[in-house]
């Protein structure tokens, strides 16, 4: 990993100049180590945003934004929509290779045998009001899950840390649907083992106990698939997030809360919800023209949501599928969208707009899921509780990849203090 080449830093002020390594992973551009930055030169280097910084190594996801390239574990995120499942590609996640059939048929086994959630945290859910946001009903559940489960938690044990995954896997789902049935006052429905994954989440969304559920498996299709799409993404702010949680050695459970907190914001995962609020504002594709006008205008803070990607300067290749799997949905289930045509305008209109093409935004992978799960009858506040769903595998992967990595040690960013220089106190009778 650690390239023979150096960088070099010549300070001019003092002048000084020291060496830095260059570090290369399998794909993607070298790293100037700057490790002893600090230590060798009294400096520390400024990139609020982290533009520039890669804050570790990983073998699990890559990207290359120029070129729309995703890769989980090596394996183009195209092949894995095409042929693969969501369970199947969680264990890729976790485990590094694809599992052979005994190894999903073992791993599919453990997460239906652990898809029950504590009886009490319905108690739990029920001290929200039922007008709670699904997020903010979802952090809290899974943040109580290490109250549930405080005798397996030593995050240095192997084996505590694969039971977490598997646990925080299989009761996702059930917890977001007893989220969505606690807003609309439904009797939580218990999880139906003999169901596949996506299958039964459905089914504890939308069962009702006086009439069964008849399910086009187009739907159940399309949701494995945005599970899929959403599984993974590298050092995103939710990850980075369970990351630097988990680098003080705090529980999964409360990692992956923290990463659930992160992802809703409209920047992150709440993308999804904020985009299909804003096609329901524009209202007419007669009306795009107006809302591109407004997100160019520096004056005003609207922004086309579902457009931008901090890495992605090239179409999102998550977004390319999204919009195929789009109009099919919408085509098989028969649903008409009007939603959908503000969005065509929305996009071909912002793709040749010089604002938008000189500054590379494209769809991103939010800006055609919204219309998918309308179509599948998810509430719009459940949307970003949709993309947790799938974002645990991934999240759990780098908590217990971060585990894994001998010589993890805590985040601890630095800054450019612009405070007060130092004063003394002075008493509240001569302020
Ligand atoms: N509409 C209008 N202008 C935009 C947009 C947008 N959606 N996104 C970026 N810009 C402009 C921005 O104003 C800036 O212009 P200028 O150079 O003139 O100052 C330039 O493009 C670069 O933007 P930035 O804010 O520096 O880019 P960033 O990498 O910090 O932010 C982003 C990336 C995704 C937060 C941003 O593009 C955005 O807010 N998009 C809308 C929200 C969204 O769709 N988020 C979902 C992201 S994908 C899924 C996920 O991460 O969960």
């Amino acid at each position: 990993m650690s390239d023979a080449k150096t960088v070099k830093l010549v300070d001019e002020s003092s002048k000084t100049q020291s060496e830095m390594p260059l570090i290369s992973g399998t794909l993607g551009p070298a790293c100037v180590d700057i490790g002893t930055l600090y230590k060798d030169t009294g400096y520390f280097t400024y990139d609020p945003g982290y533009g520039s910084t890669a804050s570790t190594k990983s073998a699990i996801t890559y990207i290359d934004g120029d070129k729309g390239v995703l890769l989980y574990r090596g394996y183009p995120i195209e092949q894995l929509a095409e042929k693969s499942n969501f369970l199947e590609t969680s264990y890729l996640l976790l485990n590094g290779e694809l599992p052979n059939k005994t190894q999903f048929a073992s791993f599919e086994h453990d997460i239906t045998h652990h898809t029950m959630m504590h009886e009490n945290l319905k108690f739990f859910l029920r001290g929200f009001n039922h007008d709670a946001h699904p997020m903010a009903m979802l952090a809290g559940s899974i943040a109580s899950l290490s109250a549930f489960y405080h005798d397996k938690l030593d995050v240095d044990n192997p084996e505590d840390r694969k039971l977490a995954a598997i646990r925080l896997i299989a009761k996702m789902p059930t917890i977001a649907a007893a989220v969505h049935r606690r807003s609309v006052g439904w009797p939580v429905r218990y999880p139906r083992n003999n169901l596949e994954y996506v299958t039964r989440f459905l089914h504890m969304m939308f069962e009702v106990p006086s009439e069964p559920l008849e399910l086009n498996p187009v739907a159940a299709k399309a949701l494995d698939l945005l599970f899929i799409l959403h599984a993974d993404h590298e050092q995103n702010a939710s990850t980075s997030t369970v990351r630097l949680v988990g680098s003080t050695g705090a529980n999964p459970y409360a990692s992956i809360a923290a990463g659930i907190t992160a992802l809703w914001g409209p920047a992150h995962g709440g993308a999804n919800e904020a985009v299909l609020k804003q096609l329901e504002e524009i209202g007419s594709p007669d009306n795009v023209e107006t809302a591109v006008k407004r997100a160019k205008d520096k004056n005003d803070s609207f922004r086309l949501m579902g457009f931008g990607h901090r890495v992605y300067k090239n179409f999102d290749p998550r977004a390319k599928i999204i919009r195929e799997m789009c109009h099919k949905v919408l085509n098989e289930l028969g649903v008409k969208d009007p939603l959908l045509d503000v969005a065509l305008k929305l996009e071909e209109a912002a793709l040749k707009d010089e604002y938008f093409v000189e500054r590379k935004l494209y769809p991103n992978v939010d800006f055609y899921s919204g219309l998918i799960y309308k179509a599948l009858g998810i509430p719009t506040e459940m949307f970003t509780v949709m993309f947790a769903i799938a974002r645990t595998s991934g999240w759990i992967a780098h908590w217990i990849e971060q585990h894994e990595t001998p010589g993890s040690r805590i985040g601890r960013p630095r800054q450019i203090y612009t405070g007060a220089d130092v004063r003394d106190y002075v008493g509240a009778d001569k302020r």
